[in-house]
């Protein structure tokens, strides 16, 4: 992404990623983010993706959830409310076989979470909430990126999800 990330999250530790992903949950319960949502998860293998979601299932659905990375299921439905699909794509190898998942319900159904976005070619649909991880000296950068007038007009309900001043 070439803009700046209209917010950026530090953390420090495993556990300060999971209380990132935990921050971003508040979304979800208060209804900010809506079935048919799409947040994008970028940043290299080990970034730290599957942790930040696993902080955000688990406070939606108690600490002792298990949340698995989906790398090779690709799509791994919660039953939290509004329901949600984390999503790695990983191991995708045709962009076509993403309809096999049962993706289009997802994105009617479902807040949609997806790792590794980028293997599905062009078949996403460009309006998305975009996370990229990048592994710094002492911490990771979780830059927050907006795409679309619909999540344009959520940054600064997002901003205050996550802590930040708006
Ligand atoms: N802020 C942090 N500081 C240090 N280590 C961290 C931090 N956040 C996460 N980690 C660790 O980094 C690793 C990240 O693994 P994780 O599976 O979350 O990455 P991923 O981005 O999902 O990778 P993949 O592309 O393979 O799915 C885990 O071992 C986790 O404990
Ligand atoms: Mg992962």
């Amino acid at each position: 992404m070439t803009n700046s990330p209209f917010a950026l999250l530090t953390p420090k530790t495993t556990e300060e990623t999971l209380q990132a992903g935990a921050a971003l949950a508040g979304a979800v319960a208060s209804g900010l983010l809506q079935p048919g949502d799409i947040i994008q998860l970028k940043g290299d293998l080990g970034a730290g993706k599957s942790t930040f979601m696993r902080g955000l299932i688990r406070a939606l659905l108690g600490a002792q959830t298990d949340v698995p990375s989906p790398t090779f299921a690709l799509v791994h439905p919660y039953d939290t409310t509004p329901p949600l699909w984390h999503m790695d794509l990983y191991r995708l190898e045709d962009p076509e076989d993403l309809w096999e998942l049962g993706i289009e319900e997802a994105f009617e159904e479902a807040i949609c979470f997806i790792e590794w976005p980028e293997k599905a070619g062009t078949l996403l649909p460009e309006e998305a909430l975009t996370l990229e991880i990048t592994t710094q000296k002492e911490h990771r950068e979780i830059g927050f990126f907006a795409q679309g007038a619909g999540w344009l007009a959520r940054i600064n309900a997002i901003k205050s999800s996550l802590g930040l001043p708006a």
